[in-house]
């Protein structure tokens, strides 16, 4: 079985630009996952989240990135009231993501998308309408010359802090140092945005975190990875 091309130009968003890989391979089995479920829970390119059929009153935490979904299905698991939106550039991811949530009974509580999560923010999202974003080991881009690339630069940072409610939380973890750095300068001088260790500082890893792929790939490398944990201020 393949996607048609009809499904693709509706779930995924091959044409839009943005930094790293989209396409991979996909097996049928998870071909099939993605049939059955992106007509349900993919948040079309047309749609806002105000189309998603969230339940009212439930809060709605963004994670960017999220590979191969490990997190998501944590979040999802230890938080039942949560609704969750996922958006990863690489369809593969997005396949096993769909398989995993399905496996642990989640997935009528996730929307996933293959949109960049740049347009999905600017977009899809209304101001303020997030309780809380997580980015878990976004791509390094070591080379100097690439830095450009990072998710994290001041104009994405203003856009995802007018995106989070007052009170709200955006969590980021990165085993490479020098983009924790990065990131950490970046959201410190961002208006409205509280960093919870204090200017400069990294709060410890939350207790109950599931290590994700890229984390577990930092330890097998020698690399702790660093946390932090910024609030959206109240006005
Ligand atoms: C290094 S991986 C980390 C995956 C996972 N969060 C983890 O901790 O194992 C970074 C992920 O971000 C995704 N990504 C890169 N740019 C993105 C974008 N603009 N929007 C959404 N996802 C993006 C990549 O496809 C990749 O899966």
């Amino acid at each position: 079985m393949r996607l048609s091309p009809e499904f693709r130009k509706q779930f995924v968003q091959h044409e839009m630009r943005t930094y790293g890989r989209k396409n991979g391979f996909v097996t049928t089995g998870q071909e099939e996952r993605l049939l059955r479920w992106l007509p349900v829970i993919g948040l079309q390119k047309e749609m806002t989240l105000a189309d998603a059929d969230i339940p009212a009153g439930s809060p709605i935490v963004l994670e960017i990135g999220f590979g191969n979904g490990d997190f998501l299905v944590h979040m999802a698991a230890s938080h039942p009231d949560w609704t969750l939106i996922g958006a990863e550039i690489y369809l593969p991811g997005v396949a096993k993501a769909v398989g995993r949530l399905e496996d642990a009974g989640v997935i009528k509580r996730c929307r996933i998308t293959q949109i960049p999560a740049q347009f999905v923010l600017e977009h899809q999202v209304a101001e303020g309408q997030l309780d809380g974003v997580i980015i878990n080991h976004p791509d390094p881009w070591p080379k100097p010359r690439h830095h450009k690339r990072r998710i994290i630069q001041k104009d994405f940072a203003l856009l995802l802090a007018s995106r989070v409610k007052e009170g709200g939380f955006i969590k980021l973890a990165s085993d490479k140092p020098d983009l924790a750095e990065w990131m950490r300068d970046i959201l410190d001088a961002t208006p409205g945005l509280r960093n919870v260790a204090g200017i400069g500082g990294y709060v410890p890893r939350d207790a109950d975190r599931p290590e994700t792929k890229f984390e577990q790939r930092g330890h097998k490398e020698g690399r702790g990875s660093q946390f932090l944990h910024y609030i959206k201020e109240t006005t």
